[in-house]
């Protein structure tokens, strides 16, 4: 791949907690179905899975929220639950019930059948999608790319969908706490090789989205989902094209670990909304970078409510590098893109005044 130069490097400038001009910031489910556009795309695909699966049609839904804010990054337009399905397992999704596997994985017989799949052969239209998308940008913003953390791979894999409670799941993992290990050991291994793959296509930071690691008590989050997550941390490329390629772990309600989640290797720590900017920063600020934390529903509000909740995040993190903007877990379909525009225009009209020396300090560093 020829490389470009990259023409806003805030994003991996904040990653790497370095002075930027303004807080950078992109959005989980930042291309999906509150934008029309995508409604009327995804019409034309068919399913979502056929989206996933044309790279030309992610890619122009992966652009298609770039064309309406001035988001400081893309992030690769597919799904977690990719892997599972390259294992056979059969993904489809039922119209209000969100996603389901024909086969499930309950007990060690069903472990014992798995492999992990070979991500250049069998996900090569992901790999299509991302080389596709960082050829569309041309510079523009950096591309993330992602993967499901092995933990949450495995809810959907034993559960054969969502769940509320987590029943076979957790069976499993008290019943038969070897082959929950094994089917983690996969998954990991899958997840490495998965996330290696995006970053050879062209994935210039990657994140693990570990949506479900909060339902674990705090031993069995050590032992089922961080640790598999460290590992995969210490088998990623690091460095493509010339370039740091920064690490994002991101736990759903793992406010309580993040001392434990700072040293798993990564570069920045994602955070929800429920853990407050200043109490993260304050307890392991100086490790990792920080990205968090709107609460999606605050896009709901009046212009004038959400200004001053963006304002509140921005101060509780404070001045200085190392602070990603995000919207702490999803944009929501019922979002009017005329709100996350208010969103967009507060956060472009407060955020300078955090970086001011900080940013003239760069310059200065850039003269020298
Ligand atoms: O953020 C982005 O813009 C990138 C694309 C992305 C999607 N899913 C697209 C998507 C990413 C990063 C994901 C991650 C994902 N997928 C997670 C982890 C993050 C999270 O949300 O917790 C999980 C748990 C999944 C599994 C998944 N995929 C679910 C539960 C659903 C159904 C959601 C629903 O509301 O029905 C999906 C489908 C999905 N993935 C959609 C999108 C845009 C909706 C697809 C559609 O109906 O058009």
């Amino acid at each position: 791949m020829t490389t470009t130069p990259l023409h806003n490097d805030r994003f991996l400038r904040a990653l790497a907690r370095q002075p930027v001009d303004r807080t950078p910031v992109w959005m989980m489910r930042q291309a999906g179905r509150y934008l029309p556009e995508y409604r009327e795309r995804r019409a034309h695909a068919g399913s979502f899975m056929d989206l996933c699966r044309n790279h030309d049609l992610a890619c122009e839904v992966t652009l298609q929220p770039l064309e309406r804010f001035p988001l400081d990054a893309a992030i690769l337009f597919s799904d977690i639950l990719t892997i599972p399905d390259a294992m056979g397992l059969g993904l489809y999704f039922e119209t209000g019930e969100g996603p389901k596997f024909r086969k499930t994985v309950r007990t060690p017989q069903d472990v014992a059948a798995l492999a992990a799949p070979d991500a250049e052969r069998d996900l090569d239209y992901v790999m299509r999608a991302v080389s596709t998308i960082r050829r569309e940008l041309n510079g523009r913003v950096p591309l993330i790319g992602f993967s499901g953390s092995p933990w949450t791979l495995a809810t959907y894999m034993v559960e054969g969908g969502s769940s509320k409670d987590f029943r076979h799941l957790k069976t499993m993992l008290y019943d038969t706490p070897d082959a929950m290990h094994q089917l983690l050991d996969i998954l990991a291994q899958a997840v490495t090789d998965y996330l290696n793959a995006q970053i050879r296509a062209g994935a210039q930071a990657v994140q693990i989205f570990d949506t479900w690691g909060g339902s674990l008590s705090t031993p069995a989050y050590l032992e089922f989902s961080l640790r598999y997550m460290e590992q995969i941390v210490s088998g990623l490329i690091r460095e493509h094209d010339g370039r740091r390629v920064p690490v994002i772990l991101f736990t759903k309600n793992g406010g309580q670990w993040l001392e434990h989640i700072a040293c798993a290797g990564a570069d920045a720590v994602g955070l929800d909304w429920t853990t407050e900017l200043s109490d993260a920063r304050a307890r392991i600020g100086h490790k990792v970078a920080l990205q968090g934390n709107l609460d999606p529903n605050v896009l709901f509000a009046r212009p004038s409510a959400i200004r001053a909740e963006v304002a509140r995040v921005l101060e509780s993190y404070g001045a200085g590098p190392g602070h990603v903007f995000n919207l702490g877990h999803g944009i929501s379909q019922f979002t009017h893109p005329n709100n996350v525009s208010a969103f967009m225009d507060a956060l472009h009209e407060l955020s300078p005044q955090y970086h001011q020396n900080q940013h003239q300090n760069q310059n200065d560093g850039d003269a020298r």
